[in-house]
């Protein structure tokens, strides 16, 4: 809960999205070239990953206004705001420039010091280690720079290599919430996993 004197409160703020880098990745903001690559993979069929994100995928036609929203999400102050990087293979891992994913990072309340993260990779770079790299990367940005107390990752339950992720940086899974989500017109189960700022720091001492 929210008290008067926000002793909990987001000490990073406001934030304006910044290139972060990890041995073999670049995360850095979304920008308009990266449309195509990003529809290559957010699909619900075929080679898409999307197939049990909770929000809303879009087919081409309809996919320019969503990406313009995500890429406006540079920035941190309120509740509700979001960043959106797209990550990138760094030269020494044979694909300067080539963008294999997207994370994310949503303020859900600066008062109680709560932040929530989200990743897609592309299927062809899946089991190589890139998508914990660049979460590690993420979870530092919450608690280092921002000062997150909690950072929370929502994700359907069926999700198994989402939850292995989360295992893998250490977020426990807290509660599974029933058809709490709509999603193409089905309700669907979600899960809550997450970590605190001294779990994080003992994992990382
Ligand atoms: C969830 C998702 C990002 C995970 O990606 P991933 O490629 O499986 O993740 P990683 O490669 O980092 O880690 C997975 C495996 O790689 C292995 N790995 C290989 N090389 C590694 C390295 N150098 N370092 C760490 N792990 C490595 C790990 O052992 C791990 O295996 P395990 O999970 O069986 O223990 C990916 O499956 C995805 O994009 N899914 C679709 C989108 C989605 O559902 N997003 C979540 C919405 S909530």
């Amino acid at each position: 809960m929210s008290n008067d004197a926000h002793t909990t409160a987001l000490t990073g703020l406001p934030y304006e999205a910044e290139q972060l880098t990890t041995d073999r990745l670049l995360l850095r903001p979304l920008m308009e070239e990266d449309l195509e690559t990003a529809q290559s993979y957010r699909q619900r069929e075929g080679v898409g990953v999307a197939r049990y994100l909770l929000w809303e995928v879009h087919e081409r036609e309809q996919a320019e206004e969503p990406f313009a929203r995500r890429r406006a999400r540079r920035r941190l102050e309120r509740d509700g705001d979001g960043l959106v990087f797209a990550v990138e293979l760094r030269g020494d891992e044979g694909g300067a420039g080539r963008v294999i994913g997207d994370m994310s990072v949503f303020l859900k309340s600066a008062a109680d010091a709560q932040v929530e993260v989200g990743w897609v990779f592309h299927p062809a770079v899946h089991g190589r280690g890139y998508a914990t790299e660049a979460a590690e990367a993420l979870l530092r940005l919450c608690f280092d720079t921002l000062g997150a107390h909690r950072v929370v990752a929502e994700l359907d339950p069926r999700n198994e290599a989402s939850a292995r992720l989360c295992d893998s940086l250490g977020m426990r899974r807290e509660g599974h919430y029933i058809e709490s989500a709509l999603v193409d017109d089905a309700w669907v189960d979600s899960c809550i996993h997450a970590i605190l700022d001294r779990e994080f720091r003992a994992l990382h001492a």
